[in-house]
């Protein structure tokens, strides 16, 4: 009941704008740290759009989070910088640490890993965003220590 209030309320404030589905979409986000199913009908409702289409718009754009987040969110730089720097493989490295692929939880709640494009930290590539704090010259000793922190 909560969620479909404060959707509602979102929703109202929003749907003024022009395009208001993604700016809706992200203040849910804000809320709740996902976008709760039970607030996709809400969101149709008041924007005259069926489930399905709000649905995939939810699918279609990686930043919304379906499921809530781990108790650690680490958001690793996937752009061109990084990736000269070696950041593809030390991605590789850090997800099987994990055992974790793109946009998963683990199971125990802990962690959660998502890709960004770039977080302007190109000189200090590799670069990470870890629960807000950026992280930067990632090698494999900080990528070791860093899934050990957040999976304990
Ligand atoms: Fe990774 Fe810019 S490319 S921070």
């Amino acid at each position: 009941a909560k969620i479909a209030s404060r959707t509602k309320a979102i929703v109202g404030q929003l749907k003024p704008l022009e395009g208001p589905l993604l700016p809706i979409l992200h203040g849910i986000q804000d809320e709740f740290g996902y976008v709760p199913k039970a607030a996709l009908p809400v969101i149709a409702e008041g924007l005259n759009l069926s489930r399905a289409e709000v649905h995939g718009v939810v699918s279609f754009y990686h930043d919304y989070r379906e499921t809530p987040a781990g108790r650690h969110v680490i958001k690793l730089c996937r752009a061109e910088a990084c990736q000269s720097m070696g950041g593809d493989e030390l991605a590789e490295r850090l997800l099987w640490l994990l055992g974790l692929d793109w946009h998963e939880t683990s199971a125990n709640g802990s962690v959660t890993i998502e890709p960004v494009y770039c977080l302007g930290l190109c000189a200090c590539a590799p670069a990470a965003m870890v629960d807000g704090d950026v992280v930067g010259r990632l090698d494999e000793d900080a990528v070791k220590a860093l899934a050990k922190a957040v999976m304990a």
